[in-house]
């Protein structure tokens, strides 16, 4: 049981239930009780990031707590989920992405395990934030689901809960970023403080702001991911054991 799902936005109710557990860590409690789910290739933990129902924005998710749950369960490997948007144009709603990289932009988050006295102090290494194996996990089993998937982007973490401002998004797209959300930061750098494998699958929800000449629509972004999601459960049950 060592691998786990972190589902974003859009991304709840995909996978069959076999088991609740209720997880408590020195941190606090988790998002959401800890769900087991039935891939085709065996069973995994799925937790939603933003609660069940979605009630938890960005800046407020206990991301320690969601890490440390999965790592007191004895989780290795990480596969999180998140909605985006496109700043390469190029990058349509419904668009796939497994990124390469981030650039973290947000502030005033807990974001490190290393914050007392009593906890151990890692400077972590982190050059490549997400982890080379399960990046081609993904791309793997998107492959084998027959799905198109882009290789690479980096992924900006902005702190939400606003969308961004066009001006921001072309800093964004200055400094690099391919892609814009609001959670892969501290989620990625906690799973690395406890050794834990971790890769990202985004689903484009929306052209960032600015990058088409149509105002960014909510409902327009919900209805991107309810689609996205059979592409996103097709691509997980493409796992292999
Ligand atoms: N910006 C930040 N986060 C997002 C966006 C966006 O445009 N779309 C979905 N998540």
């Amino acid at each position: 049981m060592s691998l786990a799902i972190i589902g974003g936005t859009g991304s709840l109710d995909l996978f069959e239930v076999i088991e609740r557990r209720e997880v408590k860590t020195t941190w606090g409690d988790p998002s959401a009780p800890l769900a087991r789910i039935q891939l085709a290739a065996g069973s995994a933990w799925f937790l939603p990031r933003h609660g069940q129902p979605h009630h938890i924005p960005p800046h407020r998710v206990n991301y320690r707590a969601n890490i440390q749950a999965l790592s007191d369960l004895g989780v290795s490997r990480i596969l999180a989920i998140t909605a985006v948007g496109g700043i390469d144009p190029g990058l349509a709603p419904g668009a796939l992405v497994v990124p390469d990289q981030l650039i973290d932009y947000t502030w005033g988050r807990v974001h490190s395990f290393s914050d007392d006295a009593e906890s151990p102090l890692r400077h972590v290494e982190f050059a490549n934030p997400f982890s080379a194996v399960l990046r081609q996990t993904l791309l793997g089993a998107a492959d084998r689901a027959g799905l198109a998937v882009v290789d690479g982007g980096c992924y900006a973490v902005t702190q939400g809960p606003r969308l961004e401002t066009a001006a921001e998004i072309s800093k964004l797209a200055r400094d690099g970023c391919s892609l814009v959300g609001m959670t892969a930061m501290p989620e990625a750098a906690l799973a690395r403080e406890l050794d834990l494998a971790y890769a990202m699958l985004c689903v484009v929800a929306n052209p960032a702001a600015g990058v088409s000449d149509k105002a960014i629509s909510v409902d327009e972004i919900h209805v991107v991911l309810d689609r996205s999601m059979v592409q996103v459960r097709a691509l997980f049950n493409a796992l292999e054991a």
